[in-house]
């Protein structure tokens, strides 16, 4: 593809950034009475709000041009259609497939995947009872009450942030835990709590290679044996994974795997069987409801109008915002405490995904692609980083999030939350300026040479840009289509940005030199390793108890 610098449409946008990309959201808003209705949608019941974003009838339908002059639309289809679209492992990219409906036939090489798909749901429905109803049980007999996966990233990400946000739909009789890192503490958190008779591990890896999965899971299984005994291990570890050898290698019964397939990347892979934990947390039926969320934005992204179509306007005023507002990073503020976990998700799926600095055929990116993502549930936010939202010099753009409805019995202390997120957008966008600061200091009865020291540092200046996403309440449809949104969202920015969304090459590296640095690390007397590290190792047999 040209690179996209160089497109008339891009060219466009540089000079309206110059133009209307100037005007101040407070003078946008006093020139529109109507800005609201124009600049927002409401889709699938979800409400888009970009309003308060800093743009015009000419910036969206430029950057809508834009989205047309790159193809988007085809780009949709390939990535529908089961195309090799994920190029550098020559991989399709199915996780639509995941959540599509069951008369769908979808092809990758020339063979259907969807029966297996089906098969593979039907399974967790079936094992999601058992464990639910009691027939699967543990090596002595007993139910199992307290599930445990041991995963990370996309294996363990999604399983979090999804059973908090649905924590009002959890199966009273289960317990879920989640073990992600390697430093051995959260393992040992969870061990301290559960009683070995009744856990079952579920041991979630797409490659079955991961190093810090791996080595939790090993741990867990010896803990499991010096217990139980060594039978034990084939009634109370199930897994997930591509890799059937090593699920043999480590004793996983055939009953106990769900499968994955290449075509579904691990940061988009909470709707499949990686999804296991989820459904054993709320139930199958919530699960389902998740799916039945996630593709009704599927259908919504493949076939709506761009300038109705919820992630391609999300993707699109992400491009405004990086590219020609020059907004470094975007911070997500959902106020509902239930999506905690949120920011941390979209983080693996927006950064590993689009934090990349070549084109797909490998040719460096002359402009910025994937802005860094960062955030916290509002109200505490408020209390802790938006004074530098409001007043510092980051250029930063916003999203807020938030049901009508409390994810609590407490519907009094959400409209407190609504509140503070409607007003909170307003003073981004609007400001505080000097008359209103004059007006105020005035009021209170100050003297002019007080109000006059105190007036810069009371200024807001505004124009911080965000996207308001409302709905009624938070449950499993609506967080899949809140997902599914920020999932294609994604897709649609890359493939502006012309790069690979769905390889993580980035995170080798790193990953290679920690398995050469693990020996020395054990061992540091006789390691041989770079200077720098040596100095570090230094303290580590000094200090190592
Ligand atoms: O961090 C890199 C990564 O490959 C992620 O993309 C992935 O979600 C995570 O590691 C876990 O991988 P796996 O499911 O294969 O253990």
């Amino acid at each position: 593809m040209t690179q996209v610098t160089t497109l008339p449409e891009w060219q466009a946008l540089k000079a309206l950034a110059r133009t209307d990309g100037t005007m101040h959201l407070r003078d946008l808003f006093a020139g529109n009475a109507n800005r609201f209705a124009e600049c927002s949608r409401c889709e699938l019941d979800i409400l888009f709000d970009y309003s308060r974003q800093r743009v015009t009838p000419a910036i969206m339908q430029a950057l809508m041009k834009l989205a047309e002059a790159r193809g988007l639309r085809t780009h949709i289809d390939a990535m529908f259609n089961g195309d090799i679209i994920n190029t550098t492992e020559q991989r399709a990219v199915l996780h639509t497939a995941l959540r599509a409906s069951a008369d769908r036939i979808v092809y990758v090489n020339g063979k259907d995947v969807m029966p297996e798909v089906r098969d593979n749901l039907q399974r967790m429905h079936k094992f999601v009872d058992g464990v639910h109803t009691g027939s699967i049980q543990g090596a002595t007999g007993k139910h199992f009450t307290d599930i445990v996966n041991i995963g990370i990233g996309g294996s363990d990400l999604g399983i979090v942030m999804a059973t908090e946000a649905l924590a009002r739909f959890r199966n009273h009789n289960i317990t879920l835990r989640c073990v992600s890192n390697i430093d051995g503490s959260q393992l040992a958190d969870v061990l301290e709590k559960v009683d070995a008779e009744r856990t079952l591990f579920i041991v979630c890896s797409k490659t079955f290679t991961t190093i810090e999965t791996l080595s939790n899971a090993r741990l867990a299984r010896q803990w499991v044996v010096d217990r139980l005994g060594d039978g034990a291990v084939a009634k109370h570890f199930a897994a997930v994974s591509t890799n059937h050898k090593a699920m043999d290698e480590f004793l996983i019964t055939p009953q106990n795997r769900f499968t994955m397939w290449d075509w579904v990347g691990g940061r988009y892979s909470m709707w499949s069987a990686v999804g296991l934990s989820i459904a054993l947390a709320v139930g199958m039926d919530n699960f389902n409801f998740l799916l039945e969320g996630a593709h009704a934005m599927d259908e919504h992204f493949r076939t709506a109008p761009f300038d109705s179509n919820l992630p391609v306007l999300m993707g699109m005023l992400g491009i405004w915002n990086h590219n020609f507002l020059n907004m470094d990073s975007l911070a997500v503020l959902p106020y509902d405490q239930r999506l905690h976990r949120l920011p941390a998700y979209l983080q693996q799926l927006e950064m590993e995904s689009n934090g990349k600095r070549v084109t797909i055929d490998g040719t460096p990116l002359e402009y910025e692609s994937g802005a860094v993502l960062w955030g916290e549930p509002g109200s505490n936010a408020q209390h802790s980083f938006f004074q530098l939202l409001h007043q510092g010099t980051a250029r930063v753009a916003l999203d807020f999030i938030a049901p009508v409805n409390a994810s609590s019995e407490f519907q009094g202390q959400q409209n407190l939350a609504l509140a503070n997120c409607f007003a909170q957008a307003q003073a981004f966008a609007l400001g505080y300026n000097e008359a209103d600061v004059h007006a105020e200091l005035h009021v209170r009865g100050m003297d002019d040479a007080t109000i006059k020291k105190l007036t810069p540092h009371k200024i807001h200046p505004g124009n911080r840009p965000s996207s308001l996403i409302l709905f009624a309440r938070l449950g499993p449809k609506t967080l899949g289509k809140l997902i599914a949104l920020y999932e294609h969202k994604v897709f649609v920015q890359s493939v502006i940005w012309d790069i690979n969304a769905f390889d993580q090459w980035g995170v080798e590296l790193g990953k290679k030199m920690a398995e050469k640095l693990a020996p020395a690390v054990e061992n540091p007397q006789s390691a041989k390793v770079d200077p720098a590290v040596q100095g570090l190792l230094g303290y580590v047999s000094k200090w190592r108890r």
